[in-house]
């Protein structure tokens, strides 16, 4: 199952199936937006905005980077500016200049009017649910969810009178019965973060809004840089900053970029919960996303050679790796997305899951681990079963999950060949 036809270039689009031009980014509405910093700007590059968005060096005394804001008081004129509150910045909880930079280069990026930013990206899946739902409504959510997204799902929103129900996102006819029956929200993940099947996110997206539901779209495998929810009809666009954004693998941080009333919602929500995040924090998220580009551009070509080399291997069963010609999810891939990173599933052909868990064991530069997106490389093999109820993953065929990482990619095929070896 080789590449067809991919050049050897780290160009962000190193895919020669997706164009080599620069990724046009839509202009934010201005009339509407939330976040000031980016209410005006003319429509620019990703490169671009990756590197000036949510700056103002002539605000702060020319320094390059905004302050990092630690603050919970905020003082007043006088008693009457406590009550009008037309004060910009009125409690550290309800923005500073720290968040606002970082909401506004996020809105840029995901061509919203809002960004929430919150304490986990956990936490940013359980507020857009939260903010969606109320007791009696009924919640459509696809099979391949992130399994703690699946246990608040199961747990918090049942406990509070709402109605789970898990869908196959392959599944149309079952998708369409179910949102027929009724639907609040619709949440979607694609790929899933397991077994990395693509779904048909503009048509879920299509048929959930005419059926009234909120969308809501986990898109922290695909980054802003290769997939924009909100283009694709989706309301609101879910990260993890912990991954890709962030980049480092040392914090945990949440986004939900949205418009219009389903991000007013989102706003409301967190600050009911009280959810706030640490100056520091986003500090480090926006000094992580100066250098998406290239982090993600070194990523799809380290990840595209380990899995070009793999799926040539004779012991391989499936590369699941959506950019990979022939792999499950291709076509929808390369109709809706910009580009691939660095998470994806293998499968070995009739081996034992002993055998296999093995083979990880004998890994040296892959560490042990079940987080993605940072410099580093991790191996791990989830049990995938355990985390589904509509669809089912075949028992005999364990999987390896892989996120590679900034290392050369000789080191890591050389890795994985002597481990191999064990099989
Ligand atoms: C697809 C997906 N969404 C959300 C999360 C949650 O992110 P966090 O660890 O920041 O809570 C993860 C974490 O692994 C994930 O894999």
């Amino acid at each position: 199952m080789p590449f067809e036809n991919i050049p050897n270039s780290s160009g962000l689009h190193g895919c020669s199936e997706h164009s080599q031009t620069p990724i046009n980014l839509p202009t934010p509405r201005r009339e509407n937006s939330m976040d000031d910093a980016s209410a005006a700007r003319p429509k620019r590059r990703v490169a671009t905005t990756l590197a000036h968005a949510g700056r103002d060096p002539t605000a702060y005394h020319g320094f390059i980077n905004p302050p990092v804001v630690h603050a919970s008081t905020v003082l007043f004129p006088d008693v009457q500016a406590t009550r009008t509150r037309t004060q910009k910045y009125t409690y550290g909880i309800n923005g500073t200049p720290t968040t606002d930079a970082l909401a506004s280069i996020m809105n840029e990026l995901e061509g919203a009017e809002h960004t929430a930013l919150v304490s986990s990206g956990l936490a940013a899946c359980t507020i857009a649910f939260a903010s969606a739902l109320k007791a009696g409504d009924r919640a459509l959510v696809t099979d391949n969810v992130y399994m703690p997204t699946r246990r608040f799902s199961n747990g918090f929103l049942s406990r509070f009178g709402v109605e789970i129900v898990y869908f196959d996102p392959l599944d149309h006819a079952a998708y369409e019965t179910e949102l027929e029956k009724g639907a609040a929200a619709v949440f979607l993940e694609a790929p899933g973060s397991l077994t990395f099947e693509m779904c048909d996110i503009p048509y879920l997206a299509a048929r959930a809004k005419a059926a009234g539901a909120v969308t809501m779209m986990d898109n922290t495998w695909a980054t802003p840089l290769f997939f924009r929810p909100l283009e694709h009809g989706v309301d609101l666009s879910i990260h993890a900053a912990t991954k890709y954004l962030s980049g480092h693998s040392d914090l945990l941080f949440g986004t939900i970029s949205g418009r219009g009333e389903a991000i007013a919602n989102v706003r409301n929500t967190v600050q009911e919960f009280g959810e706030n995040v640490g100056p520091d924090d986003v500090y480090s998220v926006m000094r992580g996303i100066r250098t998406l580009q290239p982090r993600m551009a070194q990523f799809q070509h380290n990840t595209r050679k380990v899995a070009e080399w793999l799926s040539a291997d004779a012991r391989v069963g499936k590369v699941l790796y959506p950019a990979l010609p022939g792999a499950p999810g291709h076509a929808l891939w390369k109709r809706d997305f910009e580009g691939a990173t660095s998470l994806f599933a293998v499968t070995f052909k009739g081996r034992t899951e002993a055998e296999i868990m093995k083979m990880v064991d004998s890994l040296t530069l892959f560490g042990i681990g079940a987080s993605w997106g940072g410099f580093e490389s991790l191996a791990t093999m989830p049990v995938v079963n355990a985390t589904r109820s509509a669809t089912r993953w075949p028992d005999d065929e364990p999987l390896v999950r892989i996120n590679i990482g900034l290392e050369d990619p000789a080191d890591l095929i050389a890795d994985l060949d002597q481990a191999m070896a064990h099989l």
